[in-house]
């Protein structure tokens, strides 16, 4: 692109996006793209010249952006509602200009010294110590996976040279988490060789809390059933209902038991920072790992996932492995990102976190959490006072999980779990808001999530008129 189309398509889009981040409520929040459409709108094969700009754009605009659902729009409050803030996007452009990659100090000194200065701010704010090093990810799903692999690393001797397969010298190997824990944990089990049936799921009290008593026990009859156990994974704020695990009864039994302990805190973590919230934290900082996500709940354009280690030094013996062409000399010791995981490139990620750390301050940041939460129990206030809605978990953060369930008249699970998905889709379909839904105790649930920045009382408000107007017809 020459630098004078550069510059006019450069300030074009910068105005789109400006206007976009401004007014994205004016797209319905959930594609009303059919399967296949997108891709039938499209040529088949790549252009054999190359096109202008303005020709892109054209096509960008009616073609792909109705087949965009819009996670940055104030009415989405589905699954962990997010932000992709100012600072975060100017970050990525440039971030994308500079395309740094930062696999060794030497690449571009500023990206692995700007990560350490952000994951270190970050720390301190959520009350983490200094103990913990920390490494930014694409994912939780990557952080965590991360952290099973060094657990592995720490349990089974030779693992990286001899591998698990064939090893009679092994017995079957056990993870624990709750049965609330995110799907990312099966995932990393299965990747890292040990099989699904290696991870053990214990039971939750009735407030989707891991029982510490329950892990206990499953690793003592594990033991005795000649199992090996490796990790337990103990989740701040749970998927379905953001639900707090016990973390230090978890802790005392990791440590008892000589386990690997990763806290799963991808989305609450970062509430942490208020100091009424600081508690949720407790019991981590005898932790081995734990990930919070700033993609989640701290406005960070997706992604960036922010590992943090107490056991760096194991982790760095799993995963380090420097070919000759990526040996550097340097004047004093350097950190190389490229030892810190499986993939070699990084990219330039820490920039949006630091300017979006910068841009809101601390001060700015817990303000905006605190009104997320303010928001959700503002909706959890009126689920409750309304006889044809119930509430079906408490609301620690920013999630409400509840119900239709009208009175006068009983109601089979069959019949609720028929009308409750049959409102949901009603109100999404509108498109002003988009809500989710998931499962507790084999119950249909709504959730509603608060994270967009924009998010008002007023789109709360109308979340609510449309589910409380749109029963009625239903219940016909
Ligand atoms: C508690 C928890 N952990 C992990 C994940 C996975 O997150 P990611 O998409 O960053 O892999 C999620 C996703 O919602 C989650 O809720």
């Amino acid at each position: 692109m020459d630098p004078a189309e550069f510059r006019r398509a450069g300030h074009r889009l910068v105005e789109w996006i400006a206007d976009y981040l401004e007014h994205s409520d004016r797209y319905p929040v959930l594609s009303r793209a059919r399967p296949g459409e997108i891709r039938a709108a499209l040529p088949q094969s790549a252009p054999e010249t190359g096109e202008p700009f303005d020709r892109i754009f054209e096509d960008f605009e009616r073609i792909v952006l109705p087949g965009i659902t819009h996670w940055n729009h104030p009415g989405f409050m589905a699954y962990f509602a997010i932000t992709g803030s100012g600072p975060g996007v100017l970050a990525e452009f440039l971030s994308a200009a500079l395309n740094a990659q930062g696999m060794l100090w030497r690449t571009s000194p500023s990206v692995t010294e700007l990560e350490e200065v952000a994951l270190g701010w970050l720390r301190q704010l959520i009350g983490l110590p200094p103990a913990f090093e920390g490494v930014i990810y694409d994912t939780a799903s990557v952080s965590s996976t991360h952290a099973l692999a060094s657990a592995r690393e720490a349990k089974i001797p030779g693992v990286r040279e001899l591998g698990l397969p064939g090893r009679a010298d092994l017995p079957r190997l056990r993870v624990y988490c709750s049965e609330h824990a995110h799907s990312s944990i099966d995932k990393g089990v299965i990747l890292l060789g040990l099989g699904h049936t290696a991870l053990r799921r214990i039971p939750a009290d009735d407030q989707f809390r891991m029982l510490p008593a329950a892990l206990h026990q499953a690793i003592r009859d594990d033991k005795a059933a000649g199992f090996l156990p490796m990790a337990v994974v103990a989740t701040v704020g749970t998927t379905s209902t953001t639900s707090v695990d016990p973390v230090p009864a978890i802790a005392d039994i990791a440590e008892a038991e000589g386990l690997w302990l990763h806290v799963d805190a991808a989305y609450a973590g970062v509430a942490a920072m208020i100091p009424e919230y600081r508690h949720i934290l407790e019991g981590c900082d005898r932790a081995d790992s734990l990930v919070v996500n700033p993609h989640k709940w701290l406005f960070t354009p997706f992604d960036l996932s922010a590992f943090f280690c107490r056991r760096m030094d194991v982790l760095r013996h799993a995963f380090s492995l420097t070919p000759e062409y990526l040996r550097t000399v340097e004047t004093a010791p350097v950190r190389n990102l490229m030892d810190t995981g499986v993939q070699l490139g990084r990219r330039f990620r820490a920039l949006k976190l630091w300017m979006i750390l910068r841009h809101f301050g601390a001060a700015g940041l817990r303000a905006r959490l605190a009104e997320h939460m303010r928001l959700a129990r503002l909706f959890a206030g009126w689920v409750d006072t309304h006889p044809d809605f119930e509430r079906v978990a408490p609301v620690p953060f920013s999630v409400v999980c509840f119900r239709a369930k009208p009175t006068g008249r009983e109601w089979t699970e069959a019949d609720l779990e028929t009308l409750n998905q049959e409102l949901l889709d009603s109100i999404n379909n509108k498109g002003d808001v988009f809500l989710s839904h998931t499962k507790l105790d084999g119950r249909f649930v709504l959730r509603l999530a608060i994270g967009h920045l924009g998010t008002t009382e007023h789109h709360v408000r109308l979340a609510w008129d449309e589910l409380t107007g749109g029963l009625p017809a239903l219940c016909r």
